[in-house]
């Protein structure tokens, strides 16, 4: 992470001030990337340096890695390296020792390849193990360029050894929420493959732009990041009523005759019957993605008939980017549409099939959408909300060798 050294100085007693607190302000971040980068922000000031990067450790892949934040707007590049490199991280991650360069580019162990990466030049570096209460490592606190060029000394050792032991056991519980998170949202996703997976052969496809077109509405209407999250999560949910569909039904090549289409209706039952009095927020929004999904605005749609907004937001929201995604994608019984004519059809339709508000957002967001559709990486997009790391992204990994 980099920092302009021109923003206003702090005074020893406002750098003690943030030393004091540290503890107390990152106890309350439980999403691991949040807490790193504030942890990096709060020993960047209180040390008055240029760069801090933490490197944690993945046993399972033995790897050590870091996410840096290139500026604004700008997806996290993650960095990844195995534990077994030459480089000074791997050494202190295998050794629990610090190290304290005056000139990091004067040593050989000093790798450049993430300098040349994110455009900055090290020049002193000070590098601390990151221990829990056990004394394990679990990774590694490296800082660069302190103020005035300055090198760094027993001081700076040990305020940045401090700072990793207090920051250790919250980054631990981040790293197990963060565990049992993707756990929960794999677990999701896969059940919603399950359900997809019988009718049609893009699944993955399907999924993913129905979560993204649903997060970037969500955002649009107004829905905090957080919401538009599980707004995202859960809209691969929404056909996961299929599974309870006879194949006859399901799987019929040709055009279901009006009792066969009655049948297929129940879906939605089905799916509001699988998610009914789920506990979790995620199955809950899910509940009346799938229950409400093929309603439409004008009170037209079913399983209900509802209309207006007696349909719930979420399902309003979902219903617009199943559409369009089942559009633009090829089935059996119809071709693919452009997007741009499903685009049109989805304006057309507003005030009709869907909710006029969710259709401005759609307008909105169009721009996004085209992107997604022309197959340009996610990551690169801009979105609702600015200057954030807004669009659900594949990361950027930058991957160092052994010789790095
Ligand atoms: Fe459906
Ligand atoms: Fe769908």
């Amino acid at each position: 992470m980099q920092y302009t050294q021109t923003a206003k100085k702090l005074t020893a007693e406002e750098k003690l001030r943030l030393l004091v607190s540290f503890g107390t302000r990152i106890s309350s971040e439980i999403r691991l990337d949040h807490l790193l980068n504030s942890i990096a922000r709060q020993i960047a000031q209180i040390l008055d340096v240029g760069r801090c990067i933490i490197f944690l450790i993945d046993p399972d892949r033995e790897e050590l890695w870091s996410k840096i934040a290139q500026g604004k707007g700008l997806a996290y590049t993650e960095i990844r390296m195995p534990l077994t490199t030459k480089g000074i991280i791997s050494h202190v991650a295998k050794t629990g020792e610090t190290i304290n360069l005056q000139n990091a580019y004067e040593d050989p162990r000093f790798s450049m390849a993430i300098d040349m990466v994110t455009d900055f030049r090290t020049h002193s570096l000070l590098a601390v193990p990151l221990k829990n209460n056990t004394g394990k490592v679990l990774g590694v606190f490296q800082v660069a360029n302190k103020a005035d060029d300055l090198p760094f000394d027993r001081n700076d050792e040990g305020i940045l050894l401090l700072l990793s032991t207090l920051a250790s056991s919250s980054i631990e519980i981040a790293t197990l929420y963060q565990e049992l998170y993707g756990a929960q949202l794999e677990t999701l996703y896969r059940l919603a493959i399950t359900a997809e997976y019988r009718d049609q052969q893009d699944t993955r496809s399907h999924l993913k732009n129905i979560s993204i077109i649903s997060f970037l509405l969500a955002g649009t209407l107004g829905m905090p990041k957080h919401e538009a999250e599980i707004i995202k999560n859960a809209s691969t949910l929404h056909d996961i009523g299929k599974v309870a569909l006879a194949d006859n039904i399901l799987l019929k090549p040709g055009k279901l005759t009006p009792e066969e289409f009655e049948k297929m209706k129940e879906h939605t039952i089905y799916g509001g019957k699988i998610l009914e009095g789920a506990k979790s927020k995620i199955l809950q929004v899910a509940y009346k993605m799938s229950m409400y999904h093929h309603e439409k605005w004008n009170g037209k749609g079913y399983p209900k008939g509802l209309k207006g907004e007696e349909i719930p937001l979420e399902a309003r929201i979902v219903t617009v980017a199943d559409v369009f995604d089942a559009l633009c994608q090829f089935r059996v019984y119809k071709d693919a549409w452009k997007t741009q004519d499903a685009y049109e059809y989805m304006l057309k339709e507003s005030g009709h099939s869907f909710d006029p508000r969710v259709v401005a957002a759609f307008k909105k967001i169009y721009p996004a959408i085209r992107k997604l559709y022309s197959h340009i990486p996610v990551n690169q997009m801009t979105g609702p909300f600015p200057g954030d790391e807004n669009i659900p992204t594949e990361n950027t990994v930058i991957r160092m060798t052994q010789q790095d």
